[in-house]
């Protein structure tokens, strides 16, 4: 039996139907949003939406302290300032993340390292950790990339008998778990980020979660303009600013909080089908989990094309699975030191006197290079929220996309 034609060229698309719609909303928050409305108390320090977000979130990322701010930029910026780094501090982070992780390290003043990350698991490689460590590093960010947790015992080790401090860059982690412990609460503090497109949503905002008081004591002050415990209302102690997320924000998180489980477990058992069936295409290389990995977040699906081995390059392949009504995309363009802000080292007032003597365009990262130029396909976590045949659609459609390979050959 022939395969029917690719949707590029005129045939009928496996998938017509949409995907599952994010975000997700319904009674509760709208409940909880009329009852801040009607309430008048639409500030942090008012109501007790934000408050009560703080509390269940950071419990369930097994955490006694969460500090919820306007963003997950602005989280890890405040971590990195509770936790003392400074002028001229190195502060190893990836190369393969969102901006944000790198230039919260420039608006703390200090200096962003890279280490490469692994080909296969998409996250900080720990013998280029262990490479890029100097006397001056005072910090390291592992992401853990698309929801699985970065290998946090060998980042851990690393940091062990020097004055570094671990901090997860969780933005894509809600609910992931490593060694049956959740993500938030395998380094000395975690941000995470409540943007549009993650698993737990506000439209925008972010949380620091920790198990160290006098770190938790340091972001609330900061992100509280300088207030501390106890203090007048006008009366500030270190230089800061307010990154207070408001109630209405606090509100949908509490909504949203109701659904996190449940959604997870739905994104965990279709992730691993559909990677599972990925992962018997030649050349197509899903993201590595290792036996540590105890829950998937799945922020995204993400895999490598190789196209030699796959027979058709990235960019073909896109085409083709979007014509075949699968969302995907390239991801990241570029690994971060080759980002014209890195390549330029336009910091704007920070690294005054320290940046000149940087240069990105040595950074090495052929790991991230690879994916970035050639091979990342990421496909969104609102695909993973429908059923079995949702999933199954797209495992289908790259099978399709394969068997069609030569078609795609320019
Ligand atoms: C890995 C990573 N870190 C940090 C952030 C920053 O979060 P936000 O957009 O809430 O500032 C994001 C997301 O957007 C991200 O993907």
């Amino acid at each position: 039996m022939t395969m029917p034609a690719l949707a590029l060229f005129g045939g009928t698309p496996v998938r017509t139907r949409p995907f599952p719609a994010w975000p997700v909303s319904g009674a509760a928050e709208e409940q909880r949003l009329l009852r801040v409305l009607r309430s008048g108390q639409w500030g942090r320090l008012d109501g007790p939406e934000v408050s009560e977000f703080e509390t269940a979130f950071a419990a369930l990322h097994g955490c006694r302290h969460g500090i919820a701010v306007v963003n997950g930029t602005v989280a890890l910026r405040i971590a990195l300032l509770a936790a003392g780094i400074g002028a001229g501090d190195e502060v190893i982070v990836p190369p393969y993340t969102f901006v944000a992780t790198a230039t919260a390290v420039l608006e703390a003043n200090a200096i962003p390292v890279f280490a490469d990350i692994d080909l296969e698991t998409f996250n900080l490689d720990p013998a280029a950790v262990a490479a890029a460590i100097t006397a001056r590093t005072r910090a390291i960010i592992p992401v853990h990339f698309a929801g699985q947790p970065a290998d946090m015992d060998a980042m851990l080790e690393l940091s062990r008998g020097r004055d570094i401090v671990v901090l997860e860059d969780a933005a894509h982690a809600h609910g992931a778990s490593y060694r049956n412990r959740p993500a938030g609460s395998l380094g000395n503090m975690a941000t995470f980020s409540f943007q549009s497109s993650k698993n737990l949503t506000a439209g925008e905002g972010g949380i620091i979660t920790t198990n160290d008081d006098a770190l938790a004591e340091a972001c609330r002050s900061i992100h509280n303009c300088g207030r501390v415990p106890g203090g007048v209302w006008y009366e500030h102690h270190v230089v800061s600013g307010n990154y207070r997320l408001g109630e209405f924000q606090g509100a949908v998180l509490n909504g949203q909080l109701e659904r996190l489980t449940a959604q997870a477990e739905t994104r965990e058992r279709n992730g691993r089908r559909l990677v599972s069936r990925l992962a018997q295409i030649p050349g197509i290389h899903p993201q590595r989990r290792p036996a540590d990995c105890t829950r998937h977040s799945y922020h995204l699906v993400m895999l490598r094309v190789d196209g030699a081995t796959f027979g058709a390059p990235r960019t073909r392949v896109l085409d083709a699975l979007t014509a075949e009504g699968i969302p995907c995309s390239a991801g990241y363009g570029y690994s971060l030191p080759d980002q014209p802000l890195f390549r330029n080292k336009a910091f704007g007032p920070y690294l005054a006197g320290i940046a000149d003597a940087l240069d990105y365009s040595a950074s090495r990262c052929p790991n991230s290079d690879l994916i970035c130029r050639e091979q990342a396909v990421w496909l969104g976590q609102n695909l993973l929220l429908g059923g079995e045949d949702d999933v199954d659609d797209i495992a289908s459609a790259f099978e399709k996309v394969y068997t069609h390979r030569g078609e795609l050959i320019p």
